[in-house]
């Protein structure tokens, strides 16, 4: 299916001489147009959902809400000694965010609002059109996801790249990525040819975790779906729990987004983007490759 060089693999000669640069063809057409995609549908969907958030911004667990059951999670603005706040309120413990969460500015005047508007999709409030948006973006990405899937599978890709070998999972291996994570001291040579474990768990961890139960909790906010798959209630505890728990996926994706720009960042920016861009990716010659 992949017409070009493998990505992630042994492209070059192995006897390049050491200390000189070598380019891989790392990542596929396919991966790298899907990956770009997804970005672009992911932004889309967090901000017109966000813009859906701000219509009821409080979140329950349980079938009904409201008063039968208790919001655990409120974004709101209220009054203290005669002027506004914002707060974000979760349990019984309630943080001030004015300026940016529950109270925020629009055109110079305070505004109560859950997210501001720079952060949602319309920026004005307009929960229709925040809808429409979201349900488009959300085709869009669930094709793309499909696609990469197809793809993945049939070339290979995720069984050469992206499955866990054995030895990377002995402590002593796993244990020393961690430090070296922590040190930040990155693959470099002949190892930067491949993702190393804690990039592989954290990708599989976003795409066969993360990315079906955000789209299974999404799917169980659509009341049609409910009357065809009511399981999907059962499953999730009731249409207000799955709200929530989309809420939640979806900060964990926004907390995996920060967490991967930030390493694609720290191990080597230009390289790291061209191999999403081009597919090239530069690799220098240890002295201890052999
Ligand atoms: C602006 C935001 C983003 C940037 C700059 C970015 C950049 C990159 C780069 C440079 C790589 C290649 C890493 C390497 O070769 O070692 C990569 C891989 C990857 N990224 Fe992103 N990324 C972004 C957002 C996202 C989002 C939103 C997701 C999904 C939730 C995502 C999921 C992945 C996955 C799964 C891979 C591995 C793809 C594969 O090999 O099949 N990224 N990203």
């Amino acid at each position: 299916m992949n017409q070009e060089t493998p990505p992630l693999r042994s492209t070059p000669p192995q006897s390049a001489p050491r200390g000189t640069t070598v380019f891989i063809r790392r990542h596929s057409v396919v991966t790298r147009l899907s990956h770009w995609l997804n970005v672009l549908c992911l932004s889309f969907l967090l901000m017109s959902g966000l813009q859906i958030f701000n219509a009821y911004p409080q979140l329950h667990w349980g079938q009904y809400g409201m008063d039968s059951d208790p919001a655990f999670l409120t974004v709101g603005a209220g009054e203290s000694h005669g002027a506004p706040h914002g707060f974000v309120r979760i349990g019984s413990v309630s943080v001030p965010t004015t300026g940016v969460l529950g109270l925020s500015k629009v055109e110079g005047e305070w505004a109560p609002q859950a997210f501001p508007t720079w952060l949602t999709f319309p920026s004005y409030q307009d929960l229709a059109a925040g809808r429409n948006w979201h349900f488009f973006f959300a085709w869009v990405f669930v094709i793309n996801g499909l696609i990469y899937l197809g793809y993945g599978v049939l070339s290979g890709h995720f069984h050469r790249d992206l499955a866990v070998k054995r030895h990377e999972i002995a402590p002593r291996h796993f244990w020393r990525e961690i430090v070296d994570h922590a040190r930040l001291r990155f693959p470099a040579g002949e190892d930067a040819r491949h993702y190393n474990v804690l990039q592989k768990l954290a990708y599989i961890g976003v795409f066969a975790g993360l990315l079906p139960l955000m789209i299974l909790t999404g799917l169980t906010l659509s009341p049609g779906i409910d009357a065809a798959f009511p399981v999907l209630l059962d499953l999730f505890g009731g249409r207000q729990s799955a709200r929530s728990l989309h809420f939640i996926t979806a900060s964990l994706l926004v907390v995996f987004v920060i967490v991967h720009v930030a390493m694609v960042i720290l191990s080597g920016p230009w390289n790291n983007l061209r191999s999403m861009v081009t597919g090239r990716y530069a690799i220098r010659k240890k002295e201890s490759d052999a």
